[in-house]
């Protein structure tokens, strides 16, 4: 049974002033079955539930994370909790049938009518909060997309759209066929080139940022400082440019203004990394979302602590220039990222 004494975090609406409550903090999940290494399951399942405990009540999946492994993890989490949260998911990212190791974009209508009722069945749930296209494939119009995404509204078996990883253009074009609740891009200390257009268009149209990866994926809390000496054979940072070889060593110096405000604060760098992103909504005028991933219930209290703390200007200041100076991609292989956005 949920604990009802424990404080919970702040909350913002989804897509506008109508649409549902949400925590200010959601939780990424993929790492609970992919990506980043071994993981304890039955930690997993308690991260999830103290999370909800705590107030944060959006829970970020996809299809891709494991081939549906994760979204079949989140299933009885998901039956015992299902009204007290907001589910969302994605479709796009298909295993390459020319070399099964490999991702292509798949945005092809027929696909993701199969998709979204694969994800219902995986999930054990009739409809989705909120449905995601992960990637754009450039050879199909966006708004033939959100058409067959708006189809799956009128059949009821998704509430509420969502893009990732898309420019300002694409998010106004998807917008005049169907309102989009959220739109979830990479946005952190070290990942800021979404600020010159994504984030005025998504302030512009009254959607939600939901910000992906806010701690880069680990480093900016320091618990890793170089992925191919620190973490397992099959940790997907160790492909990803600005975790490794000498761009690691560099990017690692970053993190002293980090180090700096968590000091003179008696707080994380991870919670100094979290309260920056949340502040955005200020400085941009927006509803920001933050999804920290983590798989352990240590982490998931110091992650939505940081949904209460507040930046000073000076502090601010400080860490304003980090993203201008790191060195190396978000990802070896950017065709995977939408075209236009960096
Ligand atoms: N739309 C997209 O294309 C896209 C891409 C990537 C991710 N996402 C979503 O965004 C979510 C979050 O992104 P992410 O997981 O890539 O990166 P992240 O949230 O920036 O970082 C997650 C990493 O940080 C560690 N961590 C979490 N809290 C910590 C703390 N307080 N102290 C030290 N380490 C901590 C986690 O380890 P432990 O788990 O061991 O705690 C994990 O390795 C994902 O789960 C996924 O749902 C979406």
């Amino acid at each position: 049974m949920t604990d009802t004494t424990t404080p919970r975090i702040p909350t913002t609406r989804l897509g506008g002033p109508t649409g549902p409550e949400v925590g200010v903090q959601g939780l990424g999940c993929m790492g609970m079955s992919f990506a980043y290494g071994p993981t304890d399951a039955g930690e997993a399942r308690a991260t999830l539930e103290r999370a909800l405990e705590l107030g944060v009540t959006m829970y970020d999946t996809a299809d891709a994370y494991g081939d549906g492994d994760n979204e079949r993890f989140l299933a009885p989490f998901v039956a015992a909790h299902r009204d007290e949260i907001t589910l969302a998911t994605k479709f796009a990212l298909a295993i390459d049938p020319a070399d099964t190791t490999k991702r292509i974009i798949n945005n092809d209508p027929a696909y993701i009518r199969a998709c979204i009722d694969d994800s219902l069945r995986r999930l054990g749930v009739d409809v989705i909060d909120l449905y995601y296209m992960h990637r754009r494939d450039v050879n199909i119009p966006i708004e033939e997309t959100v058409g067959v995404m708006a189809e799956l509204v009128a059949a009821g078996k998704v509430k509420q759209l969502g893009l990732s990883e898309v420019t300002g253009p694409e998010l106004r074009a998807a917008q005049a066929v169907h309102p989009i609740a959220a739109v979830q891009s990479e946005w952190s200390l070290f990942s800021r080139d979404i600020e010159a257009g994504v984030v005025p268009a998504v302030a512009e149209t009254g959607a939600t940022l939901v910000a992906y990866s806010p701690l880069g994926r680990g480093f900016l809390t320091g618990s890793f400082a170089s992925a191919e000496k620190e973490l397992t054979e099959n940790d997907f940072r160790r492909q990803q440019p600005r975790f490794t070889g000498d761009n690691a060593q560099h990017n690692g110096t970053l993190l002293d203004p980090v180090r700096e405000v968590a000091r003179a604060r008696g707080i994380t760098l991870g919670q100094v990394a979290l309260a920056w992103v949340q502040q955005q909504a200020k400085v941009h005028g927006l509803s920001v979302v933050p999804i920290p991933g983590t798989r352990r219930r240590t982490r998931i209290e110091e992650n939505a602590a940081a949904a209460q703390l507040v930046l000073t200007a000076e502090e601010l200041a400080l860490l304003d220039p980090i993203a201008g100076q790191v060195r190396g991609g978000r990802y070896a292989d950017m065709r995977l990222t939408s075209a236009g956005r960096e």
